[in-house]
């Protein structure tokens, strides 16, 4: 900020007083223009610096569980992206799993796993949700859950990256 004010401080210094109102008017506008383009390359960076962190949140790399910890038609709880996502894994199969952001995209209630009727379900108005793709299969719900894409290493499995559906 001090640059600028010393900027604006030196455009008065060159007003001369016969036209005094012209100037002013010009010095106005210069200052005005300078002063948005300070803006405007001060602030670049911080939008650059934004994007990055979105990009970084959705491509992180979270390690849910190991695969010996889960059974086949058990579930687990994780956080994906961050500890504000609440997420869900089932493995449906020996070798099939399948991972959603696990609030409800009626109103945000819980979906939680149930195994005997093996879909994901909302308790609050009886939403219910494909485990196979996250489509909704009844109940208020608008669009599917945002999937998770998995990554298996070692034996362990990651969250590395979200899908979000469409309307
Ligand atoms: S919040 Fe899930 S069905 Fe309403």
């Amino acid at each position: 900020m001090k640059k600028i004010e010393e900027f604006l401080r030196r455009l008065s210094f060159n007003i001369k007083r016969d036209k005094e109102l012209e100037l002013n008017r010009r010095g106005f506008i210069a200052s005005s223009l300078s002063l948005m383009g300070v803006l405007f390359v001060s602030s670049t960076p911080l939008i650059a610096l934004s994007k990055n962190r979105v990009k970084e949140a959705h491509e992180s790399e979270v390690f849910i569980v190991k695969e010996k910890d889960i059974d086949v038609g058990q579930s687990v709880s994780f956080y994906y992206p961050d500890e504000n996502d609440s997420a869900i894994l089932v493995r449906i199969s020996e070798k099939e799993y399948r991972a959603y952001n696990s609030k409800c995209t009626h109103l945000m209630c819980p979906v939680y796993w149930e195994k005997d009727t093996g879909k994901l379900t909302c308790p609050c108005h009886n939403g219910f949700f494909n485990v196979e793709d996250g489509s909704v299969l009844a109940g208020p719900p608008p669009r599917a859950l945002p999937s998770i894409k998995l990554k298996f290493k070692n034996k362990k499995i990651y969250a590395v990256g979200i899908t979000h559906a469409q309307h």
